[in-house]
């Protein structure tokens, strides 16, 4: 076990952001991580679990301590003629588990190719593309209660999923860290093709066997979300607003040409993009912070930006929204500091 000091964060925060922790410690196992929350450093000081940091905005430096995994195996753990439950460790890519699902011809995660960020992370944020949500494959999370040492399995049901969140980022924030992930998936051809533009990209192609899939969902993603690499972001900056239906019927009045989605009898969802870029945010720069030009729901680093730097230019979006519509945008990224 061993605990850096002054770390640098700059690659485990997708936006590049130049920013440290006073601590950091990484760990492959719950009997590694009891030795770090045993010691003095943890006691002393605030701390904070993280992924690839795909959607984290640090405000500053961290003044704590920073918990990482490097869990990154995965195995069967057991099979039948129709499905096979996976484990995979918190520290693994989400891609690599996608690649390897779609490569043994296991149904269930493939929409969700190319999403950024670990398997620890998908669990506590509930990552979703292209109408399939991570709680929807999910068989239960293994978690070790910081407080008391104790490795627990969690159900789905105990995990409490909604749109973009989990317990771990609200009731049980801060108590559990993420140690493995079980995943049930189908041998079964079951394509998801709920959203229709992904249907239509694959049909395109002639085939609806994952492997296609898989690349038809990298295209799409590749041409509308900048490469995290190159120019800093944290995918979607915001959660697409959710209204009540009698909100939605008066803003349809004044703009019959809103895009939407209903979500239940008494909700519909409306994209941010489209908010956002009425506004007349897309493309927009202030300081070194912008909207990204081919979708507008991503803000980006454009080279040397603070964390403070987005954080503004999102409020001014948060203020546009808000002046113009009425609609409170709720960033989906976790903001440090
Ligand atoms: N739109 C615009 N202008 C644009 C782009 C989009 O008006 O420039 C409007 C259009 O009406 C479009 C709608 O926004 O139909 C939806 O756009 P898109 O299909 O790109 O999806 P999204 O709602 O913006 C969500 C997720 C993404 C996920 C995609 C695909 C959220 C917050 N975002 O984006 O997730 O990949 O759907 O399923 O739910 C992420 O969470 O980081 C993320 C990238």
């Amino acid at each position: 076990m061993k605990i850096t000091e002054n770390f640098s964060l700059k690659a485990f925060n997708t936006f590049g952001i130049e920013t440290s922790a006073r601590w950091f410690a990484s760990f492959s196992s719950a009997d590694e991580l009891r030795k770090i929350t045993s010691s003095s450093v943890y006691h002393s000081s605030p701390s904070l679990l993280i992924g690839r940091g795909s959607n984290l905005l640090f405000l500053g430096n961290y003044p704590g301590l920073v918990l990482h995994s490097t869990h990154q195996k995965v195995r069967v753990v057991e099979h039948d003629n129709s499905t096979v439950l996976l484990e995979a460790g918190a520290g693994m890519l989400w891609d690599d588990l996608v690649a390897y699902a779609v490569k043994n011809n296991w149904w269930g995660i493939e929409n969700l190719s190319l999403i950024p960020g670990e398997v620890g992370a998908a669990a506590v944020q509930n990552i979703g593309a292209y109408g399939v949500e991570f709680c929807d494959v999910i068989d239960s999370v293994y978690v070790l209660n910081l407080s008391t040492g104790q490795e627990m399995k969690l159900s789905v049901s105990d995990c409490g999923y909604g749109y973009r969140t989990s317990i771990f980022k609200t009731s049980a924030r801060g108590e559990f860290a993420v140690l493995s992930v079980r995943l049930r998936l189908s041998r079964a051809a079951e394509p998801c093709f709920s959203y229709p533009h992904l249907e239509e990209e694959v049909l395109k192609r002639g085939k609806a066997d994952l492997a296609t899939i898989r690349e038809t969902v990298i295209a799409i993603r590749t041409a509308k979300l900048p490469d995290p690499v190159v120019l800093g972001n944290a995918g979607s900056f915001f959660m697409n607003p959710v209204v009540p239906v009698e909100k939605w019927s008066q803003l349809n009045k004044e703009y019959p040409e809103m895009p939407n989605y209903k979500v239940s009898d008494h909700q519909v969802k409306i994209p941010a993009a489209w908010l956002i870029e009425q506004c007349g945010w897309k493309g927009r720069n202030l300081g070194n912070a912008g909207v990204y030009e081919y979708q507008p729901l991503v803000l980006v680093n454009r080279g040397g930006a603070t964390g403070r730097e987005i954080a503004d230019l999102a409020a001014h979006i948060q203020q546009s929204v808000d002046e113009r519509f009425g609609i409170q945008l709720i960033p989906e990224v976790n903001y440090i500091g």
